[in-house]
């Protein structure tokens, strides 16, 4: 009998969804292949498709649009990815002050995403500033050193409504409403929250907003920042006068209609979607600890999102038991990463003070649409003797 595989690396990608296929083929095919930049009737055909989604996609996020606080579909600007959409936020929030004269700095939270904290560094690189706003140990970012940062002058703020790794939710609509009394300009990296928690930006004035196709069914490659003000941003890509200048070069129109057929899908089943994440995330929890008594689910103190759980195993090393894991037909992900050939725990759990021994033994599991109940049953199955092997040779190793 061939052995059952479970995927429980959902926050690392997910397949693209049979509607959303469906809704691309006609852009992959002959029936709609101009480009949406084209006035006749090839390029009309392609355009109709890019508006449609970006209807959807700004209908999804809360509508409404103007001064309401909604978004409008002339806000959404697609991009390769939340990775591109997070450099245009950061980088081009930068260029765009360092333009006008002034503070060329930005500030992000030490638990964001490396497209984030990567990108604040190039802004320090190209003779900028980067301010990393630490974290308590629930992972929340500390009022003071938003409201320092606040204080010095900045370009603008970047913080992740839920964290990709421990799944910790921030209080994005007081920092977004703390970072617009100041007058600065505040992006939200919501990859990981949009389909997993309500999201509506009607009560959330951020400036900007990311999202990205691939973790909720769309194809990879395919993203979108919201931009609700356009002096905002400075391009960080140069080219032809596509989506208003701000992210130039012909639309990936198969991409886009993906990902707005993905969004749509994606927030009518949000409510059902994080009740069963929930129940299987609490099962896992609760029968790892039953078979594991020493570990610990890190993040745990503060609000969490459904789909993602962090668990160290002390004695382990995460390397390690994600390779017996892929052996037993079990895929998740690990929480460290392996730098010059050793395992450092991540930066995440690092800036939420979990101790070394417990960041360098951290797995993520995380939940998808087609995940069941017997997911779970199968990692519990095979955690323990798992554990007992990595935990022996750790013991060898380190003798
Ligand atoms: C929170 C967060 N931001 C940004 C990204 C990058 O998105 P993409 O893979 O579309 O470049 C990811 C993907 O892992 C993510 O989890």
């Amino acid at each position: 009998m061939p052995k059952r595989l479970v995927y429980l690396d959902n926050a690392a990608t997910t397949p693209v969804r049979p509607e959303v296929l469906e809704a691309m083929l006609p852009y992959l095919g002959r029936e709609a292949f101009g480009n949406p930049s084209s006035p006749h009737r090839f390029g009309r055909a392609a355009r109709a498709g890019v508006d449609q989604a970006k209807r959807s996609i700004a209908e999804a996020l809360g509508g409404g649009g103007g001064g309401g606080g909604g978004v409008e579909p002339a806000q959404v600007i697609f991009t390769s990815g939340g990775t591109e959409a997070d450099n245009l936020a950061v980088i081009g929030c930068a260029l765009a002050a360092r333009d006008r004269g002034d503070p060329f700095r930005v500030a992000v939270s030490a638990i964001e995403h490396k497209a984030v904290l990567a990108a604040a560094h190039a802004v320090a690189h190209l003779g900028g500033e980067e301010i990393i706003l630490p974290v308590s140990g629930s992972g929340e970012v500390a009022d003071a050193a938003l409201n320092e940062a606040l204080a010095r002058g900045v370009a603008v703020v970047s913080v992740m409504w839920v964290n990709n790794e421990v799944g910790v939710v921030q209080p994005i609509a007081r920092l977004a409403a703390r970072c617009r009394d100041a007058g600065v300009p505040f992006h939200v990296d919501g990859v990981q929250a949009f389909g997993k928690i309500p999201v509506s930006l009607s009560d959330i004035p951020c400036t900007l907003f990311t999202i990205s196709g691939h973790k909720i069914g769309a194809p990879k490659g395919i993203g979108a920042l919201v931009v609700r003000d356009r002096h905002a941003v400075e391009a960080i890509i140069h080219g032809g006068g596509q989506q208003f200048g701000i992210r130039p070069g012909t639309e990936n129109v198969p991409g886009i209609v993906g990902l707005g057929a993905a969004v749509e899908l994606a927030a009518r089943e949000q409510a059902a979607f994080a009740a069963r994440a929930a129940a299987l995330r609490d099962d896992l929890e609760r029968r790892v600890l039953a078979v594991v008594p020493d570990a610990v689910i890190n993040g745990a103190s503060g609000p969490r999102a459904p789909h993602v759980s962090s668990v160290s195993i002390p004695g382990t090393d995460s390397e390690a038991l994600l390779m017996h894991l892929d052996l037993a037909g079990i895929a998740c992900s690990s929480g460290s990463a392996c730098s010059t050939g050793a395992v450092e725990p991540s930066h995440v759990l690092t800036a939420m003070g979990v101790p070394r021994e417990l960041g360098v033994a951290a797995l993520r599991f995380s939940f998808g649409k087609e995940n069941t109940e017997e997911d779970v049953e199968a990692l519990v199955a095979a955690l323990p003797k798992i554990v007992e092997k990595v935990r022996h040779l750790s013991a060898v190793l380190h003798r």
